[in-house]
C-alpha cells in the first residue's frame, strides 16, 4: 500500500481573479492586465499545494449544482486531488470570490459570496474510512459540527495502535467567535494574523504564547505573519521562528497562507521537527508569492 493520504475538510469556491496595475477607485471603469478562473477556498487550496508537493490528498466539502461546480470538479481532477468525499448538495449556490490582485506588490482584495450552500456535516463525515488517512485538516467553518468530526477521530485513535492513528489539524482563520472553540481540538492549530490581531496580539510570537493556553494538552500552535514569516510552539514550550523567504518580486499573495499550511502539514506528517516544518512552510509560501496561481511553486 502507498503512503496514507491527507484529507482537508472545508470550503471550495470559484475564485475569479483580475490582476490589476493599480487598485481601482470606486465607481471607476478600468481594464485589468489579466483575468482567470481558479478553484479556491482555503481547504481546497491546501489540497492543491499538497498534491503539487507530491502528497496524496483528498478534499471534503460541498458542491452546488451548476456550471461553476463542473469547472471546480475538473480542476480537482487536473490536480490529482481525490474527490470521493465531495458532497453534491441539491440546493444552494456555489460560493464565489471576486479577487483583485495588485501586480506590483501582490496585495489581494477579496469579496466572497457564500450564503446558502449547506456545509458538510458530521453525518457526511461518518462515511470517511479513517484507516486511509494519516492526517485530517479542518478549515474552521461550522465549528460545532466540525468538533463532532474531530471527536470521531479521537474515538478512532483510541481503538488503534499508534502507527495507525490519525493526526488532526484545524485552521482558525476567521474572526468569528463560534470558531474559537476549535482552539481546544486538533493536534496542530493554525491561527491567522487576523484572528491574532482580533485577540489583541501584534506579532506571531506574542500570539503563539498568548493563545497557547486554549489548546488541548500536547498540541502545537502555529501562526504565520505575512512578510514577517511564522512562529510556532509545540508541547515542549519552545518558541520557534522562521523568517519569510521573499521572492524577487511579490506578484500574488492569494493563498499564501493555504500554501504555508499545506507545506507545514506535509513536513510534520513526515516526522520533521517543528522548526524545520515552519521554515519549509515559509519557503514554499514565499515561492508562491512570486508566481501567479500555484503551478510554479515546485
Ligand atoms: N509578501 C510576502 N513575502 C514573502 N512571503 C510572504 C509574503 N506574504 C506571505 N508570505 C508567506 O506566506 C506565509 C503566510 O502568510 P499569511 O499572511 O498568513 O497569508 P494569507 O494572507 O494568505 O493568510 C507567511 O508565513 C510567509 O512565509
Ligand atoms: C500594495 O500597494 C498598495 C498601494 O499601491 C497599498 O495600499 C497596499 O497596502 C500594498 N499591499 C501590500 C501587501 O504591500
Ligand atoms: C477501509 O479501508 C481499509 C484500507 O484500505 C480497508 O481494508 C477496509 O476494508 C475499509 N473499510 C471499509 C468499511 O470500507
Ligand atoms: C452547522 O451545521 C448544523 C447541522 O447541519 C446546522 O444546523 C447549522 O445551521 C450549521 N451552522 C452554520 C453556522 O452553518
Ligand atoms: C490521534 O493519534 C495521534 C498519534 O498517536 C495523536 O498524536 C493525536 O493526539 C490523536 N489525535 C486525536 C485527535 O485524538
Ligand atoms: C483563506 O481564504 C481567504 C479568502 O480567499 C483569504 O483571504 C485568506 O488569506 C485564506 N487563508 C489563508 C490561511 O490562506
Amino acid at each position: 500500500m502507498g503512503e496514507k493520504r491527507v484529507l482537508c475538510v472545508g470550503l471550495v469556491c470559484l475564485d475569479i481573479i483580475s490582476v490589476v496595475e493599480r487598485y481601482p477607485a470606486e465607481d471607476s471603469d478600468t481594464r485589468c492586465l489579466s483575468q482567470r478562473w481558479q478553484r479556491g477556498g482555503n481547504a481546497s487550496n491546501t489540497c492543491t499545494v499538497l498534491a503539487l508537493l507530491g502528497a496524496p490528498c483528498a478534499f471534503m466539502g460541498s458542491l452546488a449544482p451548476g456550471h461553476a461546480a463542473e469547472f471546480i470538479l475538473s480542476d480537482f481532477h487536473r490536480c490529482n486531488v481525490d474527490v470521493s468525499h465531495l458532497v453534491r448538495q441539491s440546493q444552494g449556490e456555489m460560493p464565489c470570490a471576486i479577487c483583485l490582485v495588485n501586480c506590483h506588490n501582490g496585495s489581494r482584495t477579496v469579496t466572497l459570496y457564500d450564503i446558502n450552500l449547506p456545509d458538510v456535516t458530521a453525518a457526511d463525515f461518518e462515511q470517511v474510512n479513517l484507516s486511509q488517512y494519516k492526517w485530517i485538516h479542518w478549515e474552521g467553518r461550522n465549528a460545532s459540527e466540525q468538533v463532532k468530526m474531530i471527536q470521531r477521530v479521537e474515538a478512532y485513535n483510541r481503538t488503534c495502535p499508534p502507527s495507525d492513528r490519525v493526526t488532526t489539524s484545524v485552521e482558525v482563520e476567521k474572526t468569528r467567535p463560534e470558531i474559537y472553540q476549535l482552539f481546544g481540538y486538533g493536534d496542530v492549530v493554525f491561527v491567522s494574523k487576523d484572528v491574532a490581531k482580533a485577540r489583541g496580539f501584534y506579532s506571531a510570537a506574542e500570539a503563539v504564547k498568548g493563545l497557547r493556553r486554549y489548546l488541548k494538552p500536547g498540541a502545537t500552535l502555529v501562526c504565520a505573519w505575512a512578510e514577517e514569516g511564522a512562529d510556532a510552539m509545540g508541547p515542549d514550550g519552545v518558541l520557534v521562528h522562521s523568517d519569510a523567504f521573499s521572492p524577487e518580486v511579490v506578484v500574488d499573495t492569494l493563498g499564501a497562507g493555504d500554501t504555508f499550511n499545506a507545506a507545514v502539514i506535509l513536513a510534520l506528517s513526515r516526522g520533521r521537527p517543528l522548526a524545520e516544518a515552519i521554515t519549509y512552510g515559509c519557503q514554499v509560501a514565499g515561492r508562491k508569492c512570486g508566481v501567479h496561481g500555484y503551478d510554479g511553486i515546485v
